[in-house]
């Protein structure tokens, strides 16, 4: 079973555990700003292989590459002009981008499923200083059964992957709850890879270019872990959810009350304020609420695709997809 350290409590402790579990080739479960990551040496085949064994995730589906710093993140990949302005931009923070990995990269190629680019992300505070401590990359996914829904805290995680790795940090509820945007310039071309924490719409205002969407979901493997049914819960889940009835989990967002919410089960509200930061945050915490109130169905009221929505929905039609 996990051992569990408290950061706010025991931040040296829980920094020199972080860095002697990883220095035996075993995953860690970090907090970083987006979600709980499972976290191992992105420079050696067993600890990478331990992070796929323990999600039992896909090996043909590349891991984003962590690291302290830019400076750091410019020694493993290539960054073209745009790619290092948008680090410069938004690093420390959740943004992943994919760049040309350097020949000599010591990364393995484990992690980046053989591919000849690498995602790359700096997160903010412990996660930095951990890798920072630790000296090499790490290579993070998030801290769930792959397909699962991602954990948002600690104790997500540890109801999860507890009885299958040796430590997990935590550092509290995750600030932002959904992953990091992706994206992948090529030819002077922002692609976005997966919607995430940073909007779209910021870093068009940010590059004053327009940001090429995918084309559907699931339509290009380019970012492989992209798959139709992912984040899935145990219930079924319906959205853009007019009406409701009385055997229905039901998430709501903003003031919108979805005919006959009277007569639901069981209702949660995303953000009572419409606020789609505050909505993303508590997305996958609410989801996992709402999939343990009993109820074998859920149903979501419509959420605006503006801004941090984007994310969210891209989320939700995953977790609503076929399996
Ligand atoms: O916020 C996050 O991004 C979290 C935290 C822990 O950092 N991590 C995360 O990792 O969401 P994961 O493994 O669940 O998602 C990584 C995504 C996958 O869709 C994968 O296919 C894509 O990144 N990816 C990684 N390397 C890639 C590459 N070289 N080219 C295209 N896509 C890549
Ligand atoms: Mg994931």
């Amino acid at each position: 079973m996990a051992q569990v350290i408290s950061i706010q409590n025991q931040p040296d402790n829980a920094l020199k555990a972080g860095v002697e579990t990883l220095q035996k080739g075993q995953v860690v479960a970090m907090p970083t700003e987006t979600v709980y990551g499972l976290a191992a040496d992105a420079t050696r085949p067993d600890a990478i292989t331990a992070i796929y064994e323990t999600k039992g995730r896909p090996r043909f589906n590349p891991l984003i590459c962590h690291m302290a710093s830019l400076e750091m993140a410019l020694e493993y990949g290539e960054f073209d002009t745009l790619s290092l302005a948008l680090a410069q931009k938004f690093w420390p923070g959740p943004l992943t981008l994919v760049v040309k990995l350097k020949a000599e990269s010591p990364i393995h190629g484990l992690a980046t499923a053989g591919l000849d680019t690498v995602g790359l992300r700096v997160p903010h505070g412990f996660a930095a200083r951990l890798i920072a401590a630790f000296g090499r990359p790490l290579a993070a996914p998030s801290a769930n059964s792959s397909g699962r829904i991602s954990p948002t805290l600690a104790a997500h995680v540890e109801a999860d992957l507890g009885p299958r790795i040796p430590l997990i940090l935590d550092g509290g509820p995750a600030g932002i709850g959904v992953e990091s945007t992706i994206v992948k310039v090529d030819n002077g071309q922002i692609h976005l890879l997966r919607p995430g924490g940073i909007a779209t719409d910021e870093i068009e205002a940010f590059c004053h270019q327009s940001v090429i969407r995918p084309q559907k979901a699931g339509a290009i493997i380019e970012a492989p872990g992209m798959l139709a049914s992912h984040y899935a819960p145990n219930a079924t889940l319906r959205l853009e959810a007019l009406e409701v009835s009385a055997d229905e989990a039901v998430i709501t967002f903003g003031d919108f009350k979805p005919k006959n919410l009277e007569n639901a089960g069981y209702v949660l509200n995303l953000s009572a304020k419409g606020n789609l930061a505050e909505a993303a945050a508590n997305l996958f915490a609410m989801m996992k609420q709402a999939d343990k109130s009993g109820f074998n169905r859920m149903a979501i009221t419509p959420i605006p695709q503006t801004g941090l929505g984007e994310a969210i929905n891209d989320r939700l039609s995953r977790a609503a997809a076929p399996r």
